[in-house]
């Protein structure tokens, strides 16, 4: 059985103090969701603070992105091992805001996906289909081509390590969220593409998280589907309520 992964991707939101009460909330409460996996990712600075605001909570903290190279001169980037060396277990890759206002493409989120998983971090890869390719019809095939290119050469036991999530990019930050239909349908397209790839005993493994506008009111639905592991939330989760409210919804 998959556990339920709620994840908060704080972006480029907080200052230090709201983000440690931020943080801090959330812990407070953790114990009541013992079935779910809770992550938050704040932006890079402020992952020291939070994780000590959680440690000892079942809370983990994750990054939101990373560069690929281990050390050296790469100005302004930081690596995998320096997000594990101030508390980061997890880190978000391939997110859309990075692939299309920093012109991440496949090959760099492959490159930093296996970095990611030489240091230890458990990575949460990004897919998904803009509009104009919804509305052409090419989801399936945009979402074969990133998982395909984005997850290049991962062996099986890495892709156990690896959580998926679909989103799509049109219900990002847009609050047009989609249907609990068109989200099962490109997670259960996902498991597919795992079945293909691997086998089926590893599709039935990997976690695949849902992005884009949910929030505590529509995340039961999504949660519900079959094929849909848990969220990874956006604006709803710069409050403690509502991030909660989305990890109620799973129980
Ligand atoms: P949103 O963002 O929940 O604000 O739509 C989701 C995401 O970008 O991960």
């Amino acid at each position: 059985m998959r556990k339920l992964l709620i994840a908060g991707n704080w972006k480029m939101n907080m200052d230090r103090g709201s983000a440690v009460q931020l943080a801090q909330g959330i812990a407070a409460r953790a114990a009541e969701f013992p079935g779910i996996d809770l992550l938050v990712c704040p932006p890079s600075i402020y992952i020291a603070p939070v994780a000590d605001a959680v440690a000892g909570s079942a809370v983990a903290v994750g990054g939101q992105n990373m560069y690929h190279q281990t050390n050296g001169a790469y100005t302004g980037e930081i690596s995998g091992a320096m997000l594990q060396d101030v508390g980061a277990t997890y880190v978000i890759l391939g997110h859309s805001e990075r692939r299309t206002l920093m012109g991440e493409t496949d090959e760099d989120v492959n490159a930093k996906l296996l970095a990611a998983l030489n240091a230890g971090l458990t990575p949460i890869v990004c897919v998904g289909e803009i509009l104009d390719q919804r509305e052409a019809g090419q989801t399936p095939q945009v979402i074969r081509s990133q998982f395909t290119r984005s997850l290049a050469g991962l062996t099986a036991e890495q892709m156990t390590q690896t959580v998926l999530a679909y989103e799509p990019v049109w219900a990002i930050g847009t609050g047009k969220v989609a249907t609990p239909d068109q989200a099962e349908e490109v997670h259960a397209d996902l498991r597919k593409l795992l079945a293909e790839y691997y086998n089926n005993a590893i599709a039935q493994q990997v976690r695949i998280l849902y992005g884009g506008s949910m929030k505590a009111s529509n995340a039961a639905q999504l949660i519900a589907q079959p094929n849909v592991d848990g969220g990874l939330i956006g604006g709803a989760s710069l409050k403690v309520e509502e991030f909660l409210g989305i990890a109620r919804a799973g129980m």
